[in-house]
């Protein structure tokens, strides 16, 4: 029987998506808004969530006092109040999408949970648009 729990983050950041390789017309083009020249920021949602069994002692699949301070520490204290195209070293040559943040978001994550559990992060980069990582076998 397993059980999934999850816990409820968020941070603000900014960004900006843009090639150097492109021209600034491709990049409104293919961006729009988001290639901004001088950035915007969004209120990002995340949810984190653990899959596992219940754990006959305690009750719990994982202590989400502990997953708290989890994703204040690798998450919100990294990326809250930053500009993630020069504070994050990730994205200094990678669009800080909502897709490559959600991936770095799970593998940081990802160091700090068992490996029996199942991780998997939904990141919200406006109330309406969200994306989904749970890990994959592509590479
Ligand atoms: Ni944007």
């Amino acid at each position: 029987m397993k059980v999934t729990v999850s816990r409820r983050a968020h941070f603000n950041a900014a960004h900006k998506l843009y090639r150097k390789d492109w021209s600034d017309k491709k990049n409104i083009e293919v961006f729009g808004k988001c290639s901004n020249q001088n950035f915007h920021g969004h209120n990002y949602e995340i949810i984190v969530s653990l899959t596992g069994k219940i754990n006959s002692e305690t009750g719990f699949v994982y202590d989400l006092g502990v997953l708290k301070e989890i994703i204040k520490e690798k998450i919100e204290d990294k990326l809250d109040h930053k500009n993630l195209n020069i504070d994050i070293p990730e994205f200094s040559n990678l669009n800080p999408t909502a897709e490559n943040i959600v991936v770095f978001i799970y593998n940081e994550l990802r160091k700090y949970i068992e490996k029996d559990l199942e991780l998997e992060v939904t990141l919200f980069e406006t109330p309406r648009n969200f994306v989904k990582y749970s890990g994959d076998n592509l590479k």
